[in-house]
């Protein structure tokens, strides 16, 4: 089965993983730090705070900006769970903003009309890679005195306004999952400009514990004070070194997914019923996700159709995401008439294609093949006279 997502891991990244542990310290030694740094200068901001996951990374970045019950933040509907389910960690109200179906990224309009006096934060999730609309957002964000924080998880490489993702939200969070832009295994972080946001949370991230374990022995004292609630979301020298040596590769990274992608494009240009989504000016994309629109109301054939076709030609597709509210726990805590209409309609069309580094050219060749055959197979069927009309319109 090709595979929608995949890491690219090589003899540098073996050889820096081997040598943390060899090293005496295997989690919280000087690769957190090291790699820490490293992030702050690839994303131009001041601080980085790595964790043990993007969502912890979102736990972390609500809990510093002081979610708390009563507290509303207005999350995307379309986006993985963790997104909302980390203001709900923290004892806050997701409320769900609609995307624009071109794009799927939020739209700012939505978010402006869902405001109310108890909303405290907003979230952009880049989908797919492609960073929102921050000038918008930041234009929302100062005129309702709320807090900007960027799920970043598809976005590490991309930029805006030639601003890396990172720099330009008050929080931005990542997720170095192993099909990520670059993978710490499990991991993730959040980048932010505010100091004192970054010291708490790497307070959160370690029980709420004052000083880490070097720090004390540095000093040659047994003492720690639990300031705050926290957790315990450290990340280990073992997998920083591993996000170091993956974080020198960002750059030719993004490069291969964009090729892959600018193939995606070139092949999609006319086949019926076949849409990708639209990449927007003054942004690079880090093209973390490719996907399709396929529609099903012209063609008479679902998404699902064509999903378990190219899962039968062993074309690993995915979907990203059914809208959050549909899932049945968050139906049984906020009722079952929660609707975002574009997000809902827009559930039904999408399939996500396979992009990584290390694709070749050839799978994507024989992606867009099958994909096409597929479409143009109905288009074959057609045969009333309205049916071919529609068909031929695409
Ligand atoms: C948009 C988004 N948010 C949050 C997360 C959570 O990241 P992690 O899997 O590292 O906890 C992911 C990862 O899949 C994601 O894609």
């Amino acid at each position: 089965m090709l595979p929608y997502g995949k890491q690219t891991i090589d003899a540098e990244d073996i050889e820096a993983v081997l040598s943390a542990l060899s090293s005496s310290m295997l989690t919280t030694g000087p690769a957190v730090s090291q790699f820490e740094a490293r992030l702050a200068e690839a994303t131009r901001s001041t601080s980085a705070v790595a964790l043990s996951s993007g969502t912890a990374a979102l736990h972390a970045a609500f809990a510093a900006i002081g979610i708390s019950e009563g507290d509303e933040v207005i999350v995307p509907a379309i986006t993985f769970v963790a997104t909302s389910n980390a203001v709900i960690y923290c004892g806050g109200t997701p409320v769900f903003a609609d995307v624009d179906p071109d794009t799927l990224l939020v739209d700012p309009v939505d978010i402006e009309s869902k405001i109310t006096p108890r909303t405290k934060a907003i979230v952009a999730m880049d989908y797919a890679g492609q960073p929102c609309d921050y000038d918008r957002l930041r234009a929302i964000a100062d005129k309702y005195n709320l807090i900007l924080v960027a799920d970043s998880c598809h976005s590490l490489g991309a930029s805006f306004k030639s601003h890396p993702i990172g720099s330009v939200a008050d929080l931005t969070c990542f997720s170095f999952h192993p099909v990520k832009a670059i993978t710490t295994c499990e991991g993730g972080a959040v980048t932010t400009n505010d100091s004192e946001l970054a010291a708490r949370m790497k307070r959160f991230r370690s029980h709420g514990i004052d000083n880490t374990h070097s720090q004390r022995t540095q000093a040659g004292t047994h003492q720690y004070d639990m300031l705050t609630l926290g957790c315990n979301y450290r990340i280990s020298d073992l997998q920083c070194a591993l996000g170091m040596s993956q974080l020198k590769k960002l750059p030719a990274f993004i490069d291969a997914r964009e090729n892959i992608a600018r193939i995606y494009h070139q092949q999609f240009t006319d086949t019926p019923f076949v849409s990708l989504l639209k990449q927007k000016d003054f942004r690079t994309s880090a093209n973390h996700l490719v996907v399709m629109k396929w529609d099903h109301q012209s063609s008479g054939v679902s998404r699902d159709e064509l999903f378990r076709h190219l899962r039968d030609q062993q074309i690993g597709v995915n979907v990203h995401y059914r809208p959050v509210y549909q899932h049945s726990w968050y139906r049984q805590q906020f009722g079952e008439n929660l609707t975002c209409p574009k997000s809902d309609a827009v559930y039904q069309q999408i399939i996500t294609l396979p992009v990584f580094p290390l694709m070749s050219e050839i799978d994507v060749h024989r992606v867009t093949k099958t994909i096409k055959e597929f479409a143009t197979s109905i288009t074959a069927f057609a045969t009333t006279p309205e049916t071919v009309s529609i068909a031929a319109a695409g």
